[in-house]
Parts: structure tokens; C-alpha cells; sequence
């Protein structure tokens, strides 16, 4: 009998409380289960029990206040008891890239330290996302610290965590979730779970869901991509972009996404270089995972570039440039992998003189910080917004325009404004994928040959 899982299982451990783990603590305790979170950095569990959660995550902080007020969730220091406690532990910790390889060690100690207080018929699910092979030797580790059998003593499955942060509390719910394992009872026991507290389930193997979830990363890591290239060869042909990829997209099999300044953050670009790193010699066939790769990663120096080019045209002294937004993605305080940070930088070792404004990160190295947009703007030669934040999409382009110098570059990478509003601010508008201004003779010779006369 102690090797039978619980037929109501209540009680979860949330092992990881960041972006991922404290919504779904939030997601487990708002479906009726009783939730206990750990992490290993005590600051954070000092705030949690004080109710103050540390990042902005839509409905989050209203959900963990109630949550916390009806004892359905609270946090720990105290792993060992906690698992020892719980019915189930989830493991949400970080999974990060080191040399082009998974890097395994939050994640091993995470399972280490569950697997000194495991207990007969207890499950361990992962959320983390990690490459093929991994839930294999994590059931082969526990097997061995634990002297217990896949299976018959414990269970294990694999859910990997598919939200997007900004609709974090939504998704969980809404979305459908894959759960896996290659066991039949453990897979019985997390479908269980998940049933409760998503949409649906998609059962299936650790492989097979190892690969998934990259796939689906990679997807759209390499669809970007496309757009971004397109977005260069409308540069070339005096094409816009976005009115290519609507055209196109109007056709019922194509969906291309939007072209931007390249791809941040700390899941798109690491889940396509875990894929890519399983082929050993990609560039003997030619890789498309590789090449996505080498277009987004061209798109911050491209943007540098025209950048550059807008400011050799009008200022010949030194620049100053505004950038507007530094999180990698709108409405998030992550700045993981930004692209826009990257481009900050850049300028500033190019001599720029930079500041920025970002309503939810602050990023040190990259120029001043400014707390208000129109303060940013002041006597900006050019404006780069790199982020379409609430904030910056609400902005009074009219007074960023008597802010910046007269005749100052507004260079809108997302698109938020356009050119007539530009010009009637005063300013002169730039944005990717499009047609930049230029006189006749330049755009003829720019052409690529097969289209010159
Ligand atoms: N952020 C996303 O957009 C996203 C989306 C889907 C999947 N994921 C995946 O989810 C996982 C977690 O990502 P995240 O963005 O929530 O990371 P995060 O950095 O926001 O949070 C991770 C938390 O884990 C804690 N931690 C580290 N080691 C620990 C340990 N041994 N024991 C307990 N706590 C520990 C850290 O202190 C931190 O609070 C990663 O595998 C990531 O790839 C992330």
C-alpha cells in the first residue's frame, strides 16, 4: 500500500518561486490544493510572507494576497519538511545555457535536496524546461540517492511550462498542458493534477515532450526570423514590411510574425540553441535553427547600423540618443537577454552619449536612467523606441517631440507611431522593414541588380 499514490492528492510543493514557479503556486492553491513554496533565496520567502511578491506579473499580486489570507498558500524555508509534508513537489528552477549546453546544476540541486525527504508514493513533477535525455538520468539520479523504484515507490513526470510572463495567471489556466512520463502510474498521477488546474492535458513520453517544448520555442524563434529577413529585403526593394507579411498573411496557411530588433529573453533563444545542439554537424545540411540564429542576432547590429546612419546625416558633433523601453518584451520588468539593452550598450561604447526610460527595469551600464519619458527625451538627437510598453504606447508624441533637438530622428522599431505623426512632432521617422528616406538616385542604386534597369 505505501507504494500507491494518494487518491486525493492536496498538498504541493513549489520548488523555484520566480516567474514560472510563483504563478503556478498561485495556479496549484487558486485549483483547491494546499501549497507550500520554496526557494532558495531567503529574501524572496521574507517578502512572500510579508505578501509582497519581487516582479510585476498581471493579477499575480491580488491572487497571492487572497491566496495567502485563506491559508491555501504559504512559504517555506524548509524543503525537507516541506516535501515531507506534500503530496507532489514541482520543480520550477532555472535551466539556463553555459558553453552552448543545458546547464543542469540548479536543477540537479533542486531534485537532490527533494530527494533527501522523499517518501514512498510521492511524485516529483519537473516544469523547468530541459533538453531530451534529461528526465531519463534525473529518474536514474533519484533512483540512486533514494535506493527507490520508478514506478512502484515514487513517481515522476515531466509538464512543461508553455505561459508567457505578462499572461502568466491566464495561460496557466487556459492552455493546454503536456504531461509526461514513461511511466503509465506516474503519468496517471500528474494527469490528475493538471486536470484540476488547466484547460487540458496532452499525455506523452519524456522524449517526445523534451522535444515539444523546444519545438515550439524554435518555432517561433525561426519564424521571427523570417520576418526579420524579410524585413531586410524590404529595406532592399523599398518594401514594407508589415504591409508584406498582412498581405501574406491573409492567405489561410501563412502566419508570418512581426520583424523586430532580434529575439531576447531568457526562453526563445536558449530552447532553439538546446535543439540545435542536438544535431552534431548542423552545418553539414544546412541548419535552420543555426541560420535563424545568425538573422536575429544580426538584427541588433543592423538597427545600430541604421541608427548610425540616421545621426551621420544631420549631427555632426557628439549624439545623444533616448532609448525608450530595456525589457526584452513589453510590459514585463525582465530585461533577460534584451535585445535593447544590447543595442544601448553598443551605442554607448560607440561614444553616444545614452539614457533611457523604462517603466519597469533598470539596467546599470547602459547609459542614464530617466523616470520620466519626456525628461529621457530632452535634447535627444535620436529616439529609438525598442519596446512597445504600455507606457511608451501612450506617450504624448507631440512632447517627446519639443523635448528632443529640433530635427531630432524618432527610430521606432515596433511601430508604434508612424511617419505623419512623427513629422507633425517635428521629428523624422525611421522604423525597420521599410523604405528609409533617402534621395532618388541612392534607392535606384540600392536596388538589388536584378531589379536595376
Ligand atoms: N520565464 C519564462 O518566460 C519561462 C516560460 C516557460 C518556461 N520557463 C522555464 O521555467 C524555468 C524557470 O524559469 P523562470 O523564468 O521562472 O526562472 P527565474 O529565474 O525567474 O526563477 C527561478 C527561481 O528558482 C530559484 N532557485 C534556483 N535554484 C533553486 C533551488 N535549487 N531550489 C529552489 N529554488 C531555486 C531562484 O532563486 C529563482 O527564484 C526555466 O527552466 C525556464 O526555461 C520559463
Amino acid at each position: 500500500m505505501g507504494s500507491r499514490f494518494p487518491h486525493y492528492p492536496t498538498r504541493i510543493v513549489v520548488v523555484g518561486l520566480g516567474r514560472i514557479g510563483l504563478p503556478a503556486a498561485v495556479n496549484f492553491a487558486s485549483a483547491g490544493f494546499r501549497v507550500s513554496g520554496f526557494d532558495v533565496d531567503i529574501k524572496k520567502i521574507r517578502q512572500l510572507r510579508k505578501g509582497h511578491c519581487d516582479f510585476h506579473e498581471p493579477r499575480l499580486q491580488t491572487s497571492l494576497t487572497r491566496l495567502q489570507k485563506a491559508k491555501r498558500l504559504s512559504f517555506s524555508l524548509d524543503l525537507e519538511k516541506s516535501v515531507r509534508e506534500s503530496d507532489l513537489a514541482t520543480i520550477c528552477v532555472p535551466t539556463p545555457i553555459s558553453s552552448g549546453r543545458i546547464d543542469l546544476t540548479y536543477l540537479l540541486a533542486a531534485i537532490d535536496n527533494c530527494s533527501k525527504a522523499l517518501r514512498r508514493g510521492q511524485l516529483i513533477v519537473v516544469e523547468s524546461t530541459v533538453a531530451p535525455g534529461i528526465c531519463r538520468k534525473l529518474v536514474v539520479r533519484i533512483e540512486r540517492t533514494t535506493n527507490l523504484v520508478f514506478g512502484r515507490d515514487f513517481f515522476f513526470a515531466y509538464a512543461p511550462e508553455r505561459v508567457t510572463p505578462g499572461n502568466a495567471i491566464h495561460e496557466m489556466k487556459s492552455m493546454a498542458r503536456i504531461v509526461a512520463s514513461d511511466d503509465p502510474r506516474s503519468l496517471d498521477f500528474a494527469r490528475r493534477i493538471y486536470n484540476r488546474c488547466t484547460a487540458s492535458v496532452l499525455a506523452s513520453n519524456f522524449t517526445d515532450a523534451e522535444l515539444a517544448k523546444l519545438a515550439e520555442n524554435s518555432f517561433r524563434y525561426v519564424n521571427i526570423a523570417y520576418a526579420n529577413e524579410l524585413a531586410l529585403v524590404c529595406e532592399k526593394v523599398g518594401a514594407d514590411v508589415s504591409n508584406v507579411a498582412r498581405l501574406a498573411n491573409s492567405h489561410p496557411r501563412v502566419r508570418i510574425l512581426t520583424a523586430g530588433a532580434g529575439v531576447g529573453g531568457p526562453c526563445l533563444p536558449k530552447d532553439t540553441q538546446f535543439l540545435a545542439s542536438l544535431l552534431k554537424h548542423p552545418r553539414e545540411h544546412g541548419s535552420i535553427l543555426w541560420s535563424a540564429r545568425s538573422v536575429n542576432e544580426y538584427m541588433p547590429q543592423h538597427i545600430i547600423k541604421q541608427a548610425k546612419q540616421a545621426l551621420k546625416t544631420r549631427f555632426k558633433s557628439k549624439s545623444t540618443v533616448t532609448i525608450l523601453g530595456l525589457a526584452y518584451k513589453p510590459n514585463v520588468d525582465d530585461a533577460r537577454g534584451s535585445t535593447a539593452v544590447e543595442i544601448a550598450r553598443k551605442l554607448l561604447e560607440a561614444g553616444f552619449a545614452v539614457k533611457y526610460y523604462d517603466p519597469y527595469v533598470k539596467v546599470k551600464g547602459v547609459g542614464q536612467r530617466h523616470t520620466d519619458i519626456y525628461s529621457a527625451c530632452r535634447s535627444a538627437d535620436l529616439i529609438v523606441i525598442a519596446v512597445a510598453h504600455d507606457e511608451i504606447v501612450r506617450a504624448d508624441l507631440e512632447r517627446i517631440g519639443d523635448a528632443a533637438k529640433p530635427g531630432g530622428w524618432l527610430f521606432d522599431i515596433p511601430r508604434v507611431f508612424n511617419e505623419s505623426s512623427a513629422s507633425h512632432a517635428g521629428l523624422q521617422y525611421r522604423t525597420i522593414g521599410a523604405r528609409q528616406v533617402k534621395s532618388e538616385s541612392t534607392e535606384i542604386n540600392q536596388a538589388p541588380q536584378c531589379l536595376r534597369s
